[in-house]
Order: structure tokens, then C-alpha cells, then sequence
């Protein structure tokens, strides 16, 4: 949860009175729970584990009883280099290159092969689809055993389990939010329906054991019926508006525990009815001025209110790189959504295996060129999801771990982005 989100709702719904006293209330907590965590007796008692991202088990310097973190010490010595040291030093070279990957199945029982690689502690986390899913009930157990296998792994943390709970249409779990992006946009309330959206998509969520949600769609509709229209799933046309609406529902759904996603960086907005990227390469000629002015504009609003993933879109802008998708572009990544927009949290890719990518080989080389790019996650996914396989995580893994073996992948960057990865996965918000 960002503190920036929690100050925007203060100011938005408290006197300001009540809020400064709220502030000095927080502050001696804080303050407190410090003296208590330095006197060595922070064992506060534990968050009951609704969901698996549920431990705050990271402390510098410091090892962990309850099983939730690190191994002992493993952030205690300073590299060779002089640089602290991060969570994925100790990783090895598979392991860092599994810290990089979203592995999915097809069918009701997660694959031998998936219990395998998460109990290796190569595995980042799972994503469900349909397919996948039979009620809550049945999805939560499935990811009970996910996470029994990952408390086997070495210097374990909870894995990310992620869906598409956006609202409307597309919603994979039975049950909340029923509203969609569109009618949410144009009717009443619309803030407040949004923020109820995102409450909602949390609660179904997390009485599941999902701890990501791949929403909001901030994508900026340009004519009815477009790509991001027909399955009315954008907000709105005006960007001010999207932003707005995103930010609440992002805000929300934070505070329930599950981490949001705003989707498609830097946008689907302008992509025509038939420029489905599942399905293939499409390319959006829009202005670099109006992608930053319109497409983009609800990201800023994102990053405010503390929203912990990005997804890239694979469509191809060539105003901001004249080659690559933009889940495949530095520029994309590491200009637009990192240095213009100074997004520091885990950028993760559409599906591997979308038809966009045509041109650009097989799931190995594909996803060097992602984590090459600097996509955190790369979200190993047919766009059938009746073809999905652990083995298109375990062919990525294998290639991004051959890459860093042979250099043509940065392991310093690569270890920066196992490292936002784990820090994800050990926090609550
Ligand atoms: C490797 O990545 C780090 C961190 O991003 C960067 O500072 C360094 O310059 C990179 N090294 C090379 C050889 O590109």
C-alpha cells in the first residue's frame, strides 16, 4: 500500500484536523513498533494468512523465525563489490532466472513439472485462468499445495498467484465486481463505484488465495467498439477520467491485500477492433506526444496511489521504438514507464506466446529479449489457454539462465530485478 494512496484518501475524505491527528497517531506508532523491533522483541503477532503475500519477513541484517522469509544471514554481509546486498545474491543462477517467470497449466491439478520448479525455487508464481478454476473452494486449495511446495524451496518466500479479476466480462473467479470499466465510467458515483470495484475484486481474491490482480485496465478508448470497448473494458475516453477511476479502484483493492496491476503500458487505447496482440503483430502509429499526454496519463495517477505492477502491452508504438513491441523495448520499459514516469515497482509482460511476437522466434529467445528489456516478470501464457504448459516457463527460465551464463544478459540487472520481484513477495499491504 502506498503511503502516497493513503494520504490522497486522507485529504479526500477527512477534515484536515482529523487527519494531522491521524498522522500523530501513526507516528507514534511507528515509533513505538521501532523501539520494540530494536529491543529484539518484534515478534509481533502474525497476520493470519488469508493471503499468501502475508509475511513482512524481510529485515536487513536480520534472520527470521516463522518461516515466512530468507535464509538466516542471507542479507547480512556486504558484497565483495561493496554494494549492500540484495534478497537474490544468494540465488542461483536458475534460480534468478526463475525469479523471472509466471508458469501456467492447463486443466484443474497444477502438472508434477510446476511443483517440481517452485519447489527448486525456480518459480516466481502461477497464473489462472478459466480453465483452471471451478469455484473458490477448489482454487484455494490448489494454491494451499502451490504454496506448501514453495515453503520446500530454498530461502523461500509465498509465490504470486494472479488472475484477471477486472470487472464485467472478464473475471475469472464466479462472484465480485459485477460492474464493468464502461458502465462504471459512465455512470453515477463513478469514483466511489470504482474504489467498491476494487474492494471487491480484492475480497473475491483473496478468499481465494489469489495475491494479484492483472487490473486495472487503464487503457484510454478511442471509438466505440475499438479493441479495448468492445469487451467494455475501458473506463473512458478522456484520460483525466481513466486516471481518476484507476487510481481509486488501484487504491482500494491494495488495501485488501492483493496487489493491482495497470494494464496495457503505455496503452491499447488507440488499437483498432481487429488489433487483438493475441492474436498478432499490431502496430499503433500514434504521436509520441499523444501516447504521453493521453495513453499514459492515467499511469501517473497509478504510480500515486502506489500501484505495485505494470503490465506492457505487445502492440508496437513506433514513435518510441521503431522495432520492438513495447514489453520488448529499453526504450518503452526503461525511458517511458521507469525515467519518464519513475515507476519503481515490477513491470511484468503480456503472455509469452501471443501472436505479436511472431517475428521474434521462440519462447526461449523471446524471453531474453523481455527480461533484456527490463520486464521483471515474463508471463509464460498461451493465448489459448487449453495449450498452457509448465514447459513454456521452464524453456524461458532456461534460456534466461543460459543468457546470464553466457553474458549476453546483465546478471548485476538481472539480480535488481529478482529483487523486486522477492520484495513483492514477502509484503503485505
Ligand atoms: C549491468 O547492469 C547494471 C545495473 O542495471 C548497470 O549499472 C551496468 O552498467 C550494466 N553493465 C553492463 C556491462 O551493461
Amino acid at each position: 500500500m502506498g503511503r502516497a494512496a493513503r494520504r490522497g484518501a486522507d485529504t479526500l475524505s477527512m477534515p484536515l484536523l482529523a487527519g494531522r491527528l491521524l498522522s500523530a497517531v501513526v507516528l507514534v506508532a511507528l515509533a513505538v513498533s521501532g523501539v520494540v523491533f530494536l529491543l529484539g522483541r518484534g515478534d509481533a503477532p502474525r497476520v493470519a494468512r488469508l493471503a499468501p503475500i502475508a509475511t513482512a519477513a524481510v529485515r536487513p541484517g536480520r534472520s527470521v523465525r516463522d518461516g515466512g522469509g530468507v535464509r538466516p544471514g542471507a542479507h547480512a554481509r556486504p558484497a565483495a563489490s561493496g554494494r549492500a546486498t540484495g534478497p537474490a545474491d544468494r540465488l542461483s543462477t536458475a534460480q534468478l532466472a526463475g525469479q523471472r517467470i509466471i508458469y501456467a497449466y492447463a486443466g484443474l491439478r497444477p502438472p508434477s513439472s510446476l511443483l517440481a520448479a517452485i519447489r527448486d525455487g525456480e518459480a516466481a508464481g502461477v497464473i489462472f485462468f478459466a480453465n483452471n478454476i471451478v469455484s473458490s473452494a477448489q482454487l484455494r486449495g490448489v494454491i494451499a499445495g502451490l504454496q506448501r511446495a514453495a515453503r520446500a524451496a530454498p530461502g523461500h518466500r509465498p509465490l504470486l498467484m494472479l488472475t484477471d479479476q477486472e470487472g464485467g466480462e472478464v473475471r475469472r473467479l464466479p462472484g465480485a465486481p459485477a460492474a464493468s470499466e464502461r458502465q462504471i465510467g459512465a455512470g453515477p458515483r463513478a469514483a466511489a463505484r470504482a474504489g467498491a470495484a476494487g474492494k471487491a475484486a480484492g475480497q473475491t481474491l483473496r478468499a481465494a488465495g489469489v495475491n494479484v490482480n492483472l487490473a486495472p485496465v487503464l487503457d484510454v478508448y478511442r471509438k466505440a467498439g475499438d479493441f479495448i470497448d468492445q469487451y467494455a473494458r475501458s473506463y473512458s475516453s478522456r484520460p483525466s477520467v481513466v486516471a481518476d477511476l484507476g487510481a481509486h479502484f488501484i487504491d482500494a483493492q491494495q488495501r485488501t491485500g492483493v496487489a493491482a496491476t495497470a494494464k496495457h503500458f503505455p496503452g491499447l487505447g488507440p488499437a483498432a477492433t481487429v488489433q487483438n496482440t493475441d492474436l498478432r503483430p499490431v502496430t499503433l502509429t500514434t504521436a509520441a506526444a499523444t501516447l504521453r499526454v493521453t495513453d499514459e496519463l492515467p499511469y501517473r495517477a497509478a504510480i500515486s496511489a502506489g500501484v505495485k505492477l505494470v503490465m506492457l502491452s505487445w502492440a508496437r508504438y513506433p514513435a518510441l521504438d521503431a522495432r520492438r513491441p513495447a514489453g520488448l523495448s529499453p526504450a518503452v520499459i526503461g525511458g517511458e514507464l521507469r525515467r519518464r514516469l519513475h515507476f519503481t515497482g515490477v513491470t511484468i509482460t503480456d503472455g509469452i506466446e501471443a501472436g505479436a511476437l511472431a517475428g521474434f522466434g521462440a519462447t526461449g529467445p523471446r524471453a531474453v529479449l523481455a527480461a533484456g528489456a527490463g520486464a521483471d516478470l515474463i508471463l509464460c501464457a498461451a493465448p489459448d489457454p487449453s495449450a498452457n504448459t509448465p514447459a513454456l516457463g521452464v524453456a524461458a527460465r532456461d534460456a534466461i539462465a543460459a543468457a546470464i551464463v553466457r553474458g549476453s544478459l546483465n546478471r548485476t540487472a538481472a539480480r535488481a530485478a529478482a529483487g523486486r520481484v522477492l520484495a513483492l513477495r514477502a509484503s503485505r499491504f
